[in-house]
């Protein structure tokens, strides 16, 4: 029987198609066409026929989509039920209890992971990190967020979801009817360590305004961080507009009446910005990249080189354990980054932008995608922006959940419709052989949406806030042993201990604190006797051998076992590494499994030496700055939570193994 798709399918698929410069890059939004048709005639996974389909409708083998599918984990090349439940259990969910979670919910669906249950409804997996680290433990149904479940809760979601069988399930329904004690804090901290006024806010994935959300929010008991003075003449940034006006800061209506746009009148108004102009404001304000590396913004652009036609896509891929700030900043201001996207695609002569946003965020993806629309509809995109001459599209592009997208030259990769496998720089510098091969700026989702205010207000204006090596304000993800996780907007140059201790409350249960993450799951680890007390600052972190890195900082207390944090973090290494480079391809596995053995009761004494040895195979000379064998930094990554493990905790590494060796002997044996 041929196999054929739905008018509409095949209409959705063609305008998909016409989006892209290359009919390629619409390769990862027709397979969730094909396997959504493929479940329309009651297959329950992509199928060889969908895979095919595509791959003749994008000009392709395919054996090529086949490839590139298979590196995807959201495309489902094997059965799955009608909801997949999906339990994070990456280091600040796995500390809050997601493994217990993860067994409930297996032992309710009558299904391991990765399984479907007999009757072919339910079918839970664990995944790692789905950023939503502040309200741990976190799962999503169908990819829709339900955070601050227990095991208990995720049990009743299964007997529910069996009798109900809702048609679809809505995340806000989800969360409100699921969701645990979650709130968001946003804090305004002083340079000198003194507390802003905190206004409360809504949980994420819930809409305050609607009756859900509302229950969901009312249901949040964690105490509303109590304001203090001091932050005074700071201004907020990034999330001015969302702590004031929640329910609507996503809006064009709410934009526009708080400022928005009022950047981009002025960029192409009369007299107007020159591109260049644009670039010198961007440098002088030292803005640094928020995707992990921090390097200076403007000076990325002025490394754009002179052939054309150039792009700008937009990082929106976030996935590294502990981070979730670009999800809230998509979620609640789209319109602030696109505004930032728009300029920066002037300044740098780009008429064609992307956003690559994190396939598991479904809602900022819609949020996003809403913005744009409302912006081609007021001429902020498209042709003659504001009657001026320049033109911008700009497409929005999910991603399908592989985690070394978020690398600029794999991200370039997928969004070309290939497998997201990082290319080596040099030469493949995304700003001289990008996107297509042509010079390409890839910047975070949080850099771009600084540009407005920058522009609006001056180069000096955020140059005079916090430090000068790292001026303005930065997101901080916190989650973990906190009493309040969330995000907050920072000035660098607070202390560790204002950090945890003030903004985040404290370690529950009046722990005591053990180690921290300072920058996202790459980055080395921090402990209190040492640096407690010194500024969480950029030259500060990185003079204490860490990074700023993606902002995410996961705070663990004195219950933690160090090994099994470490384990957490490798894993998650080893599972998203794509396997080109052999150091971090077999490096990873080996060391994640080393470290099982050793918390598995099986570790061997000469365990701790084998672990460094094979770390240094990945990062010769273990240091910091990492150095390298492979491709990417994603290699370098793993080796730090095992190096921060054996620097700080091998006694605890010793005591495992120790333990282990323990195995009782009985001389001669039984009579
Ligand atoms: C393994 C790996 C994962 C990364 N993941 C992300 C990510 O999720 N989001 C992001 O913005 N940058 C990520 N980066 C950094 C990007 O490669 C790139 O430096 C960044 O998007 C540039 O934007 P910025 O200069 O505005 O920070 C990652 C880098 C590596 C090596
Ligand atoms: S270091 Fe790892 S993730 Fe990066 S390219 Fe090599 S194998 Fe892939
Ligand atoms: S959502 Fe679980 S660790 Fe990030």
């Amino acid at each position: 029987m041929s196999y054929t798709w739905s008018s509409a399918a095949e209409d959705l698929a063609r305008r998909a198609i016409a989006r892209y410069p290359e009919p390629r890059s619409a390769l990862m939004p027709l397979l969730y066409i094909a396997m959504q048709e493929d479940r329309n005639r009651g297959k329950a996974h992509l199928t060889d026929d969908g895979m095919r389909k595509v791959a003749e409708m994008v000009g392709i083998t395919p054996a090529q989509a086949a490839a590139a599918a298979s590196f995807y984990t959201m495309y489902k090349l094997q059965p799955v039920g009608r909801y997949l439940i999906s339990v994070c259990t990456s280091l600040s969910c796995w500390l809050a209890g997601a493994d217990d979670v993860l067994h409930a919910l297996e032992e309710e669906a009558g299904a391991p992971s990765g399984h479907t249950d007999e009757e072919g409804l339910i079918t839970p997996e664990h995944v790692e990190c789905i950023g939503a680290c502040g309200g741990a433990p976190a799962v999503q149904v169908n990819y829709e967020f339900v955070e601050g479940v227990d095991p208990d809760r995720v049990r009743e979601m299964v007997r529910w979801l069996r009798s109900e069988r809702p048609e679809c399930v809505s995340g806000d329904r989800l969360q409100a009817r699921f969701g645990g004690c979650v709130s968001f804090p946003w804090a305004i901290p002083d340079p000198t360590g003194a507390v802003g006024p905190v206004p409360a806010f809504s949980p994420l994935g819930t809409e305050s305004t609607s009756p859900n959300g509302a229950a969901a929010a009312e249901a949040a008991d964690l105490p509303a961080p109590s304001p203090t003075a001091g932050n005074g003449d700071i201004p907020m940034i990034l999330t001015a507009r969302m702590n004031e006006h929640p329910d609507t800061s996503h809006t064009l209506a709410r934009y526009e009446a708080t400022g928005g746009y009022t950047a981009l009148r002025k960029v192409l108004g009369s007299p107007g910005m020159a591109p260049g102009e644009i670039t010198e404001e961007i440098k002088a304000a030292m803005l640094r990249g928020r995707g992990g590396a921090g390097f200076p913004a403007g000076v990325k652009w002025s490394f754009l080189a002179p052939a054309r036609p150039s792009y700008l896509v937009v990082n929106a891929d976030e996935s590294e354990p502990g981070t979730f700030k670009d999800r809230q900043l998509m979620e609640r201001d789209p319109h602030q980054m696109i505004e930032g996207v728009i300029i920066s695609s002037y300044a740098n002569e780009v008429h064609n932008a992307f956003i690559y946003v994190r396939g598991e965020y479904p809602k900022a993806a819609r949020r996003v995608q809403a913005a744009v629309e409302e912006a081609y509809e007021a001429g902020y995109l498209g042709r003659g922006i504001l009657g001026s001459g320049y033109d911008l599209e700009l497409v929005v592009h999910l991603g399908a959940g592989a985690y070394i997208c978020g690398e600029e030259t794999a991200l370039l990769a997928s969004l070309e419709g290939r497998r997201g496998e990082p290319r080596l720089k040099p030469p493949y510098f995304p700003a001289a052989k990008g996107l297509y091969m042509m010079p390409t700026i890839v910047n975070n989702v949080e850099t771009l949406a600084n540009v407005p205010w920058i522009v609006r207000n001056g180069a000096a204006a955020y140059a005079a806030i916090g430090p000068s090596g790292s001026p303005g304000r930065r997101m901080c993800s916190v989650s973990g042993h906190v009493n309040r996780p969330g995000n907050y907007e920072i000035v660098e140059g607070l202390t560790w201990r204002d950090l945890i201790f003030d903004l985040a409350g404290g370690i529950r249960d009046g722990n005591r604190l053990k180690a921290w993450v300072p920058g996202g799951a790459s980055s080395p680890w921090f402990v209190p006797e040492i640096h407690l007390d010194t500024e969480v600052t950029k030259e500060a972190i990185d003079g204490h051998g860490s990074m700023t890195g993606s902002g995410a900082v996961i705070v663990m207390d004195e219950t933690t076992d160090m090994a099994a944090a470490a384990e957490r973090l490798v894993r998650f290494f080893a599972h998203e590494s794509c396997g080109q480079c052999t150091p971090c391809r077999e490096g990873t596995t080996w060391l994640d499994m080393i470290l099982r053995r050793i918390m598995e009761g099986h570790g061997r004494p000469v365990d701790a030496d084998l672990l460094l040895d094979v770390s240094d195979n990945i990062s010769p000379g273990l240091r910091w700055p990492p150095a390298m064998t492979t491709i990417c930094a994603l290699g370098p990554s793993a080796v730090s939570p095992v190096v921060s493990l054996l620097r700080y905790f091998r006694g605890e590494v010793d005591d495992h193994v120790r333990a282990a060796n323990q195995v009782p002997v009985v001389i001669g044996g039984p009579r």
